[in-house]
């Protein structure tokens, strides 16, 4: 007999991982995660996992049919669950009021009924998707509007992992936050769901608020987190004009133990499927609360991050003669950041697309996210989807570094050069490359917040 029934809805980004990783740690848990989605579930239970994360598939592999089960079976599972995590997409709201900013809540609202539906005892329900503050509020009153004198606990346990480190974030997290209601049963509730987290987490990692408190750290992390990469790339445009070094800036910078290194680094502005989203909500949510100075300060962030992109291409047209158009340019990487095929909002989209708008002819190669890629393009012309990055990279006019994936730094920057048209240019969105080098081999190199090295 396991000791709790724990089921997640939703066998996402967040849901699949997370849920492994418990059960592995937990092995007197009985872990299931159920989506409405067939077809990923099939992929949960196969050998080819539908997200890619280092590690992920030895942590499955470990758990699976264990204590680990993915299942279509929606009102069974619920029926069997003591604590149900809801890790639903929330996206931003495409269509009616607050399109364009708002969070879409209708995925966590059917969720919730289904819950109301199938359940027949009490439960604890657990907010696991990214949601706007007082989500619970609206949650709580779904769940309650039962006649089957079901109560249910609404604990809110924001999740922090970050694709590509998924498993290792999971496994070692900088804090576990849960949120709930200030009374006996609120904190009843809290206490189980920490008792998961104590399998492997350190108690003085665990970190407890009241419910709206949870809600919103979870948007202000990840505003914090993007407007530290705005923050950054509004000063790689500074560097360009000056003559300073962005790598330069930020290291010296960030040596101050109250900036702190990390998360500095400049490039073509940040992706993924949250960043842009969660900020875009809580601008949304300071305009609801009455608050516009605060919205407009937020929605700066993501302004800058467009900007950077489209300043991207400006400065290649620029390089490139002022045209680009029936020039052939190979595009290294898709996805929003390396070690994932995630490409949900990467920046390469925008760039790609730009490039096309100017005419060019795109050789795309990811080694994790073609198959992505190739949604994200549909409908455009003259691009070309390449598995090996050296049919990408044969006989273009230029290079584009769209992705920091490591292996790119590996390949025979000599043959390629040989191989293209000239002059050669690389322009590396990510400063990823050795320019010195490549400089060497006779390439124009441009970089974000860098002297372009150049033989002319
Ligand atoms: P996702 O789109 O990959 O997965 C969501 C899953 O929920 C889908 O498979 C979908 O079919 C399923 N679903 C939707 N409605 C359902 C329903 N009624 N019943 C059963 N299943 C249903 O999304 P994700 O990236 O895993 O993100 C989930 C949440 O976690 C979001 O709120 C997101 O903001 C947050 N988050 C994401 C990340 C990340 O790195 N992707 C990190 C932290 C938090
Ligand atoms: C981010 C947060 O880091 C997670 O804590 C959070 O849980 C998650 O969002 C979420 O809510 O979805 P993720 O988007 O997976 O995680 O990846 P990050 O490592 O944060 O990178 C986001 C984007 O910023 C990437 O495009 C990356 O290339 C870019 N970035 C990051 C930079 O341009 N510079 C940096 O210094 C860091």
């Amino acid at each position: 007999m396991a000791k709790k029934n724990i089921l997640c809805i939703g066998a996402g980004y967040v849901g699949g991982p997370t849920m492994a990783v418990i059960a592995d740690k937990c092995p007197d848990y009985r872990v299931t995660v159920v989506d409405i989605n067939q077809s990923r579930i099939d992929a949960w239970n196969s050998d080819k996992l539908p997200v890619f994360e280092p590690g992920l598939a030895e942590v499955v592999a470990r758990c699976r049919n264990r204590n680990l089960f993915y299942s279509t079976d929606i009102p069974g599972e619920i029926k069997r669950a003591d604590i149900i995590f809801v890790s639903v997409n929330t996206p931003t709201k495409t269509f009616g009021y607050g399109a364009g900013k708002a969070a879409d809540l209708q995925f966590l609202e059917k969720t919730a009924r289904s819950i109301v539906e199938y359940a027949d005892s009490d439960k604890i329900v657990v907010e696991k998707s990214t949601l706007p503050v007082r989500t619970a509020q609206a949650l709580s009153r779904v769940l309650h509007a039962n006649t089957k004198g079901i109560h249910f606990q609404i604990v809110s346990n924001p999740e922090f992992l970050a694709e590509g480190t998924a498993i290792a974030d999971l496994e070692s997290p900088d804090r576990v936050l849960i949120g709930g209601m200030e009374t006996p049963e609120g904190r009843k509730a809290m206490e189980e769901v920490s008792a998961i987290y104590e399998n492997w987490v350190p108690k003085e990692r665990i970190i407890t608020t009241n419910i709206w408190s949870s809600e919103l750290t979870k948007l202000v992390s990840n505003a914090l987190l993007a407007q530290r990469v705005s923050s950054v790339n509004s000063i790689s445009a500074l560097c360009e004009r000056t003559g300073a070094d962005i790598d330069q800036v930020t290291a010296a910078a960030g040596r101050d133990k109250r900036i702190g290194a990390r998360f500095l680094k400049a490039g073509l502005g940040f992706g993924g499927s949250c960043f842009k989203k969660d900020i875009l909500n809580l601008v949304y949510l300071c305009e609801h609360y009455g608050l516009p100075e605060v919205a407009a300060y937020w929605e700066e962030v993501v302004k800058l991050n467009d900007y950077q992109a489209k300043r991207f291409v400006e400065n290649m047209l620029g390089a490139m003669f002022n045209t680009v158009a029936d020039k052939r340019i190979g595009v290294l990487g898709f996805a929003f950041k390396a070690d994932t095929g995630d490409t949900r909002e990467s920046p390469a989209i925008a760039v790609c697309r730009q490039l096309l708008e100017e005419h060019a002819e795109l050789f795309i190669y990811d080694p994790k996210a073609l198959e992505n890629a190739k949604q994200d393009m549909i409908g455009y012309q003259k691009v070309h989807f390449c598995e090996d990055p050296y049919d990408a990279l044969k006989g273009v006019h230029a290079i584009v570094v769209a992705t920091d994936w490591q292996c790119f730094k590996d390949l025979d920057y000599q043959k390629i050069f040989d191989d293209m048209e000239k002059p050669a240019f690389i322009f590396d969105g990510r400063n990823l490359l050795d320019r010195k080098k490549l400089f060497e081999i006779g390439f124009n190199i441009y970089g974000i917040g860098k002297k372009p090295l150049t033989k002319f």
